[in-house]
């Protein structure tokens, strides 16, 4: 079994100080093979929002994968974001977030979808470039080997519960669903601060698009702190997300969904 905890949209800046101290509790106690960190590390993109992030990755002493979110990108030095917008998120968070990992149980890749400007008026919502899926799933899936499962990573989401609208009016989702679900298994986003698992069949394959929800951030809309923790094993994954319904309780389990791999 691999166990993989879904973390997403820490917003560190607007962080609740007692759920991070739970969290790492709850991740001692859970003892993960990998964290997979699906962007919005920051509130503001700031440097010392950048370096919370790092302390807390470094602590948890965990492998990580993650990409940046449309929060990790400076919001006030406009220069900075429009020449250099990842720059704080590879000199600060990069030596603690992998961009891939590769085992013989589990392939992850990551896609960023966040951008620094959009020709629409909302900056936040996210866009996927198509050559650079294709290349993501093309690693996944390279000639002659299989992993056991293959993981795609990104900010926004590509398919949601509700479909396309609102905050989840991700750019060529529809298509890049379809792309992804052709070669991979689960897709894993945060964004909207929800959590979910929708799965897509195609040619009588399963992949599970996967959202997490906020997990320390006090941006909770209407939902309570959460995170994922995913058991993988051969055709199936366990999801139990774990929720924060009050400072006090700390994280606890919610129910627990089987969701089947393959045909
Ligand atoms: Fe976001």
């Amino acid at each position: 079994m691999t166990r993989i905890l879904h973390i997403a949209d820490l917003h560190f800046g607007a962080e609740h100080p007692s759920l991070v101290a739970a969290f790492k509790d709850t991740a001692r106690t859970l003892k993960p093979d990998l964290i997979v960190a699906a962007g919005d590390f920051t509130q503001s993109g700031r440097k010392r929002e950048f370096e919370q992030a790092a302390d807390f990755f470094a602590a948890l002493n965990v492998p990580a994968i993650g990409m940046p979110g449309n929060h990790d990108t400076p919001v006030r030095a406009l220069h900075e974001r429009f020449t250099r917008p990842w720059q704080r998120f590879e000199s600060r968070l990069r030596p603690h977030l992998q961009p891939r990992h590769d085992s013989e149980q589990v392939r992850i890749e990551t896609l960023l979808t966040a951008r620094r400007a959009q020709w629409r008026p909302d900056w936040s919502l996210g866009r996927v470039a198509l050559p650079a899926l294709k290349q993501a799933l093309d690693r996944l899936n390279p000639a002659g080997e299989m992993a056991a499962l293959r993981v795609l990573t990104c900010h926004h989401p590509l398919l949601a519960p509700g479909g396309a609208r609102g905050r989840a009016r991700t750019a060529r989702a529809a298509q890049a669903a379809r792309l992804a679900a052709q070669s991979c298994d689960l897709v894993l986003t945060g964004h909207l601060h929800e959590t979910f698992a929708e799965p897509c069949t195609i040619d009588q394959r399963t992949c599970w698009f996967v959202g997490a929800g906020t997990t320390f951030s006090l941006r909770t809309r209407d939902e309570p702190a959460a995170f994922n923790c995913l058991d993988v094993t051969p055709g199936m994954i366990r999801m139990v997300p774990w929720e924060a319904r009050s400072l006090a309780e700390g994280f606890q389990p919610a129910k627990a969904r089987d969701l089947p791999l393959g045909g």
